[in-house]
């Protein structure tokens, strides 16, 4: 009797991302930031701690902020996903990034894209979140470089501008 290795199976997705419908072949193992960074060219979601804890990952799922690095492309299948560049036009997203430049609220910027998805999806529901409800929000997004004052300082400046 030979033992023989399978190939790996692959599963057929068919994503929503960015309003625009995405038929995928994967192999079940595959993440969904995977899938948005490797096969869709979307690399604004950092790949960092690849554990679900820092958040540089973000990305809206069904509306709401969700790790990508911690969901199974497979577990997505059919529902919608929003990147950051899928807020481009959008004015909460201008918004932040006009006073998060302003007030400094990013150095290395490498943790950025997860901090702006999270906060877009405040202000979209809570323009006028005080600062509580903001840090709140933001529990699980670390920035290494420890620029939390002035993020949340431009979050809340963002807040305003829109409110
Ligand atoms: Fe996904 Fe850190 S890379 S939470």
């Amino acid at each position: 009797m030979t033992n023989t290795v399978p190939d790996n199976p692959v599963t057929q997705l068919s994503l929503q991302v960015n309003g625009r419908e995405v038929a995928l072949e994967v192999e079940p193992r595959i993440t969904l930031l995977e899938v948005l960074r490797e096969r869709l060219d979307l690399t604004g979601a950092k790949p960092a701690c690849g554990q679900g804890e820092c958040g540089a990952c973000t990305v809206l799922l069904d509306g709401r902020p969700v790790n990508a690095c911690h969901l199974l492309a497979v577990q997505v299948d059919g529902r919608p996903v929003v990147t950051i560049e899928g807020l481009r036009e959008r004015p909460e997203f201008q918004a932040l990034k006009e006073a998060l430049v302003a007030l400094d609220g990013g150095q290395c910027g490498y943790c950025t894209p997860g901090f702006v998805v999270a906060a877009y999806a405040v202000l979209r529901d809570h323009p006028a979140a005080d600062e509580v409800a903001l840090r709140w929000a933001l529990v699980g997004h670390i920035c290494r470089c420890n620029a939390y004052e002035n993020i949340i300082a431009g979050i809340r400046e963002a807040g305003r501008r829109i409110g």
